[in-house]
């Protein structure tokens, strides 16, 4: 049984069809990015799954039960959504203890939560002076409370600096590599997501557009560059010499493998080869995801 399963999930809100089919699982040990544009039906596939939104077909499964079947819904899942409201007056501890008391937990469990994302100086801070990115960071420590195998993050990203944005990506990596979680996390941005992400899944316009591990989707990673020069019948085999595997496109066209664009730079040189492009090609990932944004 996945930790997280989406079966043919279909909502409409009046003539908008929100989530239209869609069908996907999340296995405990993995993170998947849930990719597609503004609009696409990320987060009402979100919220499905967290029971805020009722489908109109299919279903929407954590450990294999609706989520108002769950008997601790806290101990199975935690949840960030986008636009999480705080009690502003509040200090960030006392957020977090009124969530354990809600959900009989131990008071111990806040401190324990703030460490982990990294706000145990904020403790005693009032909620309403946090940047948006400590408002991310509570928000993530509030899902940490019941120690969940299963987190459901949309957009945890949002108002994150790059140094926040790294910090998530290792966050991530450890819950599910380490702890084992099951981790579906939504975005809008491929490269927010794609030095984290185990398998992804694109939706656009309600419908899925692509699913895989983001090995299939990039060619197990692996870069191609294209390089052009009107000698590149004697490039391509100094190229080879050098370890490269070199496919000739065309006249004055080769695609490379196994190299990267300096090393073909120097190879080029040493021989007096002039070199007239020399570009990495996007992966079929890349590739699907620019065309979701560009068509819009
Ligand atoms: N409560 C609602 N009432 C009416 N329409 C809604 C509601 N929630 C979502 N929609 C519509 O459903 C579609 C999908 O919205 P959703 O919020 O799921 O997309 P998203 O992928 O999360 O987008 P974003 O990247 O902007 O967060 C949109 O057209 C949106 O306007
Ligand atoms: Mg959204």
């Amino acid at each position: 049984m996945a930790a997280i399963e989406i079966k043919n999930l279909v909502k409409s809100f009046g003539p908008v069809k929100a989530v239209d089919g869609v069908s996907f699982s999340v296995e405990a040990g993995s993170v998947t990015g849930y990719l597609g544009p503004n609009g696409a039906g990320k987060t009402t596939t979100l919220r499905s799954l967290l029971g805020l939104v009722t489908p109109d077909s299919g279903e929407a499964l954590v450990n294999g039960r609706r989520y108002v079947a769950l008997p601790r819904p806290v101990t199975e899942v935690g949840a960030v959504l986008e636009a999480t409201n705080f009690h502003p007056g509040r200090t960030a501890r006392n957020h977090l203890r009124v969530l354990c008391t809600a959900a009989g937990l131990p008071g111990s469990r806040a401190d324990e939560a703030l460490e982990q994302v990294g706000l145990a100086d904020a403790a005693d801070k009032r909620v309403l002076g946090f940047s948006l990115g400590m408002r991310q960071r509570l928000a993530l420590a509030s899902a940490l409370l019941g120690r969940p195998r299963v987190y459901i993050l949309d957009e945890p990203a949002n108002g994150l600096d790059p140094a926040g944005i790294e910090w998530l990506r290792g966050f991530l990596r450890h819950l599910a590599h380490v702890e084992g979680a099951a981790v579906l996390v939504s975005s809008h941005v491929l490269a927010e997501v794609e030095q984290t992400v185990d398998n992804v899944v694109i939706i656009a316009k309600g419908r899925l557009v692509r699913q895989g591990s983001l090995a299939e989707l990039t060619s197990n990673g692996e870069r191609v560059i294209r390089v052009r020069s009107a000698q590149a019948a004697d490039l391509a085999p100094a190229l080879e010499t050098a370890g490269g595997m070199v496919e000739r496109v065309e006249d004055g066209l080769l695609r490379v493998r196994g190299l990267d664009a300096e090393t073909i730079g120097r190879v080029a040189l040493d021989r007096r080869i002039v070199v007239t492009e020399v570009t990495q090609e996007r992966s079929d990932l890349q590739t699907v995801f620019l065309e979701l944004t560009e068509g819009r």
